[in-house]
């Protein structure tokens, strides 16, 4: 059988760090394991355009396994080439680089490692949200700059106790971020999603839903964006939502860039709408050197909290999605179903309710 692996270049430091499992260099800890059982495997970063690895290897490969971290992108286009593929694993958790529904139409399966870097990503979420309301970058940056001026700190600094935090979407990892802000009393949790939770999971986090948006947005001093990108979100954070979010809020996203519009996030913490935006996730990837997101301050030069792709991919990250990933493809050899939970699109129809399966 022949597998293509999509990772990204990790160089010399995967070399030095074989913990860097998701790197070609370590390549998810599978070449031994699968060689043994005769299979192909087919490692490159290749991923961009017709004469790439990913475009020449993905005609007669029957696994494919692709990264949100350095996503091969997986289009109708190039689906409409793959004679032999049945199965498309994501090593950690979002396949939104897979058309859904050209890989449901053409049979197909869709697997991630769902849970795999949850805590990862929710740690980083409330990171980020402290280092914007308490204004860390700016205050270490003037540290390394040699300086020391605390006004110029502590003018845009604030505690996070007492400040409403809203997330869209309240799956594993919006849970786990209202779990994880619970013991800083703040004053009230929000949250958007489609269902409620049920009540003794609410009550233990202090949440409460809102059904529209619009409303859960102007009460929050903070919103944190935890859900899939696909067609009911793509773009949701625009310049008509921004509108309606409390002047000075702060914005954490490290679900999708493509869930916000890029230019509008910039106007926004440009006009002091958003006094921060941060998160890891960018609308193409790598981002390139000129992206808006990379400089982009609040009026008072500050204000961005933005880092590579990297909250999931933790080495404790690393170990559970190589690990999951070795588990899917054990099932697929032994012809085992795949767990509900891990399943985006299978028989030919998107099965996971989070990306919108009825
Ligand atoms: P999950 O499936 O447990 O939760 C997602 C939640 O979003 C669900 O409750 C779902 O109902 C809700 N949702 C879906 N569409 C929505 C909409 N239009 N409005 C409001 N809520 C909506 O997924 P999990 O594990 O919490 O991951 C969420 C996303 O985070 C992933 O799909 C992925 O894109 C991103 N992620 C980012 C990582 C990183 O390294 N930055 C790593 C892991 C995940």
């Amino acid at each position: 059988m022949k597998v293509l692996a999509i990772l990204y270049r990790g160089g010399d430091v995967a070399k030095q760090e074989p913990r860097l499992l998701g790197t070609i260099e370590n390549q998810l800890g599978l070449r031994q394991w699968l060689e043994s059982q005769g299979h192909e495997y087919i490692v490159s970063d290749s991923k961009e355009g017709p004469s790439s690895d990913l475009a020449k290897h993905i005609k007669d490969a029957e696994i494919v396994i692709t990264t949100p971290f350095h996503p091969g992108y997986l289009t109708r286009d190039l689906l409409n080439t793959a004679k032999n593929l049945k199965i498309a694993v994501t090593a950690g958790v979002g396949s939104d680089h897979v058309d859904l529904d050209a890989a449901a139409e053409k049979n197909i399966d869709v697997i991630e490692v769902t849970g795999s870097n949850v805590t990862s990503v929710a740690e980083h979420v409330v990171m980020s949200i402290l280092l914007l309301v308490r204004n860390f970058v700016p205050a270490h940056e003037q540290i390394a700059r040699g300086d020391w001026q605390v006004s110029e700190i502590a003018r845009n600094a604030f505690d996070l106790e007492g400040k409403v935090v809203g997330t869209i979407g309240a799956g594993r990892i919006g849970y786990r971020v209202l779990e994880r802000l619970t013991p800083f009393d703040t004053k009230e949790h929000l949250y958007f999603d489609f269902a409620n939770l049920p009540a003794d999971r609410e009550k233990a986090v202090r949440a409460r839903r809102v059904e529209d948006l619009k409303e859960m947005v102007s009460q929050c001093d903070v919103v944190t964006i935890n859900a899939p990108l696909h067609e009911g979100t793509r773009g949701l954070v625009n310049a008509d939502l921004l509108k309606h979010f409390k002047k000075g809020a702060y914005l954490v996203n490290t679900a999708r860039g493509a869930i916000c519009d890029a230019e509008a996030v910039k106007a926004a913490l440009e006009s002091g709408q958003l006094a921060g935006y941060a998160g890891d996730v960018w609308n193409v990837q790598p981002a390139p050197r000129d992206h808006p997101w990379r400089q982009m301050k609040n009026p008072l030069g500050a204000g961005n909290g933005m880092t590579p792709h990297y909250s999931g991919t933790t080495l404790d990250a690393q170990r559970r999605y190589a690990a999951g990933t070795r588990a899917i493809l054990e099932n697929y050899f032994a012809g085992r179903p795949q767990k509900a939970e891990d399943t985006i699109v299978k028989g030919g129809r998107i099965a996971s309710k989070a990306y919108g399966a009825k």
